[in-house]
C-alpha cells in the first residue's frame, strides 16, 4: 500500500470531524436541520478544534518526521473525535484527545532538541495548550474557559511558522524580541484568566494584537504578494489572516468581559477561528495536502472564490454580531460553512486536473 494510501483513515477522521462539526455549527446557529446525532450539536468546539485541526496538524508533522510513533498524534486526536461522535464516555474522547496533545507535544520535544530555536519552542508551547485546555475540559470547566487556550493552540502553531520564514527577511534583536514578548503577554493573559477571567481576556487580547501587528510587519508574504499564481494567492491568505487577528485581539481587548456566550462571543471565537485559522488552511492548503497526499494540487484562479466567500461572509457575520443582528450573523455563518465546503470542491477538482483529468482548465 503507498505510503499517501495508508495516510487516508486520517484524513477521513479529520474530514469527517470537520463535516461533523460545520453541521453542528449550523445546528447552534438555529438553521432548522436534522439533528443527525444529539452528540453532534454539543461537540461542535471540540469537533473543529481538536477533531479536525488536532489530527490534521498532527498528520502535517508525522508526515514531515518520517517515523511512526509520531503518527500518534493524529491517530488519538482523530479517534477522540469518533468517540464522541459515537456518545461513549466522556472520559474516553477527553482521554484519546489528551492523549494525541502529548503525542504532539512529544514531537516539538524531540525537533527542539535537535535544533533549540524559538519558532519550534513557540510551536511546542502551543502542542502543550492544547493539553492544558483538554485537560481543563475534562475537569469540568465550561468550553467558554477552555477555548483560549485552544486558540493558543492554533494561533502559536502559525505563528511559529510565520516566526521561522521571517528569517529570511533578518529581523533584527528587537524585531524577534517584539515576537516574544508578544507571545509573552498572551499567554499571561491565559494564566491571570484562572483567576480573572475578563482580565485574563482582556490581556490576552492584547498580546493577540501585538502579534497580528508582528506578523503584518514582519511576513514574508508582503514579498511574494508581488509574484503571480499560487505565490501571491498563498500572500493574500496570509495577510488577509493577519488582519482578522488584530481584528479579534481588538475585540478580546474591547469587549472581553462578554466571554462566554452570545454574539459578541461569536465574533471573539471566529474572528480568529475562521478568519484568521482557516485564512491559513486555504493559503497552505496547495503546499500541505500534495505532501500528505502525495498528489499534485495545481493552482486555480477559483481558489479566490472560497477566499472570497470566507472573507465576505465573515465580515456580515462579525458586523451583525457586533451590531446585535442575528439574521446577519445566521447568514454570515452559513456563507462561511459555505465557504469551507467550496474550499473542499475546489481542492478536489485541482486533484483531479493535477492527475491529468478532464478538469484541467482554470
Ligand atoms: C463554519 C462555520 C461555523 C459556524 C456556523 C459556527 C457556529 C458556532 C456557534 C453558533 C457557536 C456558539 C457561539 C455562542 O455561544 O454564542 C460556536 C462556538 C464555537 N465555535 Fe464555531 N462555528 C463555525 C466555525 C468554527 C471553526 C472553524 C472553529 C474552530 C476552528 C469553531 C470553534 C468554535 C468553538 C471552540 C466554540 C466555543 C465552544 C462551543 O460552544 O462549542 N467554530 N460556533
Amino acid at each position: 500500500m503507498s505510503l499517501a494510501r495508508r495516510r487516508l483513515p486520517f484524513m477521513a477522521l479529520a474530514g469527517l470531524s470537520l463535516l461533523a462539526a460545520l453541521w453542528a455549527g449550523m445546528l447552534r446557529l438555529g438553521w432548522s436541520l436534522p439533528m443527525l446525532a444529539s452528540t453532534v450539536p454539543p461537540n461542535h468546539g471540540p469537533l473543529m478544534v481538536t477533531g479536525f485541526l488536532g489530527t490534521l496538524i498532527g498528520l502535517e508533522r508525522a508526515v514531515a518526521l518520517k517515523r511512526r510513533w509520531p503518527y500518534g498524534a493524529p491517530l488519538f486526536a482523530g479517534l477522540g473525535a469518533l468517540a464522541l461522535l459515537a456518545g461513549l464516555s466522556v472520559h474516553v474522547g477527553h482521554a484519546l484527545t489528551a492523549a494525541g496533545s502529548l503525542f504532539l507535544v512529544a514531537i516539538f520535544v524531540l525537533l527542539y532538541r535537535q535544533q533549540p530555536a524559538a519558532y519550534l519552542a513557540t510551536m511546542g508551547i502551543g502542542a502543550l495548550l492544547l493539553f492544558v485546555g483538554t485537560g481543563l475540559w475534562h475537569f469540568g470547566f465550561a468550553l467558554y474557559r477552555v477555548a483560549p487556550w485552544w486558540i493558543g493552540f492554533l494561533v502559536l502553531t502559525i505563528a511559529g511558522e510565520r516566526l521561522e520564514l521571517s528569517r529570511l527577511l533578518r529581523p533584527s534583536a528587537w524585531g524577534r524580541a517584539g515576537f516574544l514578548l508578544a507571545e509573552g503577554v498572551f499567554l499571561l493573559g491565559l494564566i491571570v484568566g484562572f483567576g480573572a477571567h475578563a482580565a485574563g481576556i482582556r490581556l490576552s487580547g492584547l498580546g493577540l494584537l501585538a502579534l497580528s501587528l508582528w506578523l503584518l510587519r514582519h511576513d514574508i508574504a508582503w514579498h511574494t504578494l508581488r509574484r503571480e499564481g499560487r505565490p501571491r494567492f498563498m500572500a493574500v491568505c496570509l495577510l488577509s489572516g493577519h488582519l482578522w487577528l488584530g481584528i479579534g485581539g481588538l475585540l478580546w481587548l474591547l469587549v472581553g468581559n462578554e466571554f462566554a456566550a452570545g454574539p459578541y462571543y461569536d465574533a471573539m471565537l471566529h474572528a480568529i477561528f475562521l478568519g484568521f485559522v482557516f485564512s491559513m488552511i486555504f493559503g497552505h492548503a496547495p503546499i500541505i495536502l500534495p505532501s500528505i497526499l502525495g498528489v499534485a494540487l495545481p493552482f486555480r484562479l477559483a481558489f479566490y472564490a472560497h477566499w472570497a466567500l470566507l472573507h465576505v461572509s465573515l465580515a456580515l457575520r462579525v458586523g451583525s454580531d457586533l451590531a446585535l443582528w442575528l439574521p446577519g450573523q445566521r447568514w454570515g455563518g452559513l456563507g462561511n460553512a459555505l465557504a469551507i465546503v467550496l474550499f473542499l470542491g475546489n481542492s478536489v477538482r485541482a486533484i483531479v486536473a493535477g492527475q491529468g483529468g478532464p478538469d484541467g482548465s482554470d
